[in-house]
């Protein structure tokens, strides 16, 4: 039997390439070698407003370019986690045995509760609901970027504190990090995550902008005062640049050095760029092609989520029984 995966992304916004290096290719790579569900995680998004219309269709949107990365729905499901009540419950029997100590430790908790004047409670329970989500599918593996990796340490935590406390329930999930891309940084601000929320028009290329979108972003970009590239005095700004250009290639760190040692900056840029346009332009082709047809993003999503509520429900089932509450 192939052991399973469960990984997450949020619908708020276009997924941009620092999801995609960190988390998506990596899934599109490995849906063969394991049994994977791969989850279009709504109930977290809604930790902060949605206008609820556009996160409607963001989750549609989401689910599209999923198959367009390469994703193949026949043999891996995609599901929106609102159409599974068994998230929001386990969720709810996980949050009685998590310490609030544990939740007020998590480093993401701290600084989305810095920027905000009133702090919603469902901010600080989201990695207790990212741990059901994992923990529903007893999922084996959890490939992630790095910015993930203490959720996964609380959900290893919550695991064993349920299975020491009410026995043997569930499985113990490994966490997978990428070996390049695992932490793509904004073009604008090199010493920051690349992320949905950071507003400066060139910090973060979308997987479905223009050509020339991403080639003016990337130009943009911020590098330092060196002229030409120098692997050994290299600022933040060119590091992250080369690494999203070997994530896209896969090339090694030689050929990288090879490649760029001493070109411009202007030209190390139009290189770049034009590997990054090279690898979205068939994603985008694809995505044009799936939303064209609209029902069959609905098919896909509610058969997906037929074929994992029988495990679903299966963990739930086992989870209230270890409690003692009551079961159908
Ligand atoms: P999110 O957009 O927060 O739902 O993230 C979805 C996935 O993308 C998670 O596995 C994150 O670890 C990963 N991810 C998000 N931002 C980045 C980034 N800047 N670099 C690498 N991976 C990222
Ligand atoms: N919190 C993750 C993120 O923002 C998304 C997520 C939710 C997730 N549930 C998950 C990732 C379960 C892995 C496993 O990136």
């Amino acid at each position: 039997m192939k052991a399973r995966v469960f990984s997450g992304i949020q619908p708020t916004g276009s997924p941009h390439i620092g999801n995609y290096l960190g988390a998506l290719k990596n899934w599109v790579k490995i849906q063969h070698d394991y049994e994977c569900i791969w989850g279009i995680v709504d109930l977290h998004a809604i930790t902060n407003y949605q206008k609820p219309e556009e996160l409607r269709q963001q989750i549609v949107e989401l689910a599209a370019v999923l198959i367009a990365i390469g994703l193949d729905p026949k043999h891996t499901s995609i599901v929106a986690q609102s159409m599974i009540p068994a998230h929001a419950e386990l969720g709810w029997m996980l949050t009685c045995v998590t310490p609030l100590g544990w939740l007020e430790r998590m480093t993401q908790y701290k600084s989305k509760a810095q920027a905000q004047e009133a702090v919603g409670s469902g901010i600080l329970q989201y990695p207790v609901l990212m741990a059901a989500d994992i923990l529903l599918y007893q999922a084996a593996i959890v490939p992630v970027g790095d910015d993930q990796s203490q959720h996964l340490e609380l959900a290893r935590d919550i695991a064993q504190r349920f299975n020491s406390l009410y026995g043997e329930t569930f499985t113990m999930p490994a966490t997978k990090l990428p070996s390049v891309g695992a932490r793509v940084m904004g073009l604008d601000e090199p010493d920051k995550k690349m992320s949905k929320s950071a507003t400066g028009p060139n910090h973060a290329i979308s997987l479905l902008d223009d050509p020339k979108v991403i080639t003016r972003k990337i130009m943009r970009a911020t590098t330092d005062s060196n002229p030409a590239v120098d692997f050994e005095t290299m600022g933040a700004g060119v590091q992250n640049l080369l690494a999203i250009y070997q994530a896209f290639t896969e090339c090694s760190d030689d050929e990288v050095r090879n490649q760029f040692i001493g070109l411009r900056y202007g030209d190390m840029k139009k290189k770049v760029a034009e590997a990054v346009v090279a690898a979205l332009e068939p994603i985008q082709a694809r995505y044009r092609e799936i939303t064209a047809d609209p029902g069959y993003l609905d098919t896909v999503l509610r058969e997906s989520a037929a074929r994992v509520s029988v495990i679903a429900d299966d963990t739930v089932r086992k989870t209230k029984k270890a409690m003692g509450l009551y079961t159908k």
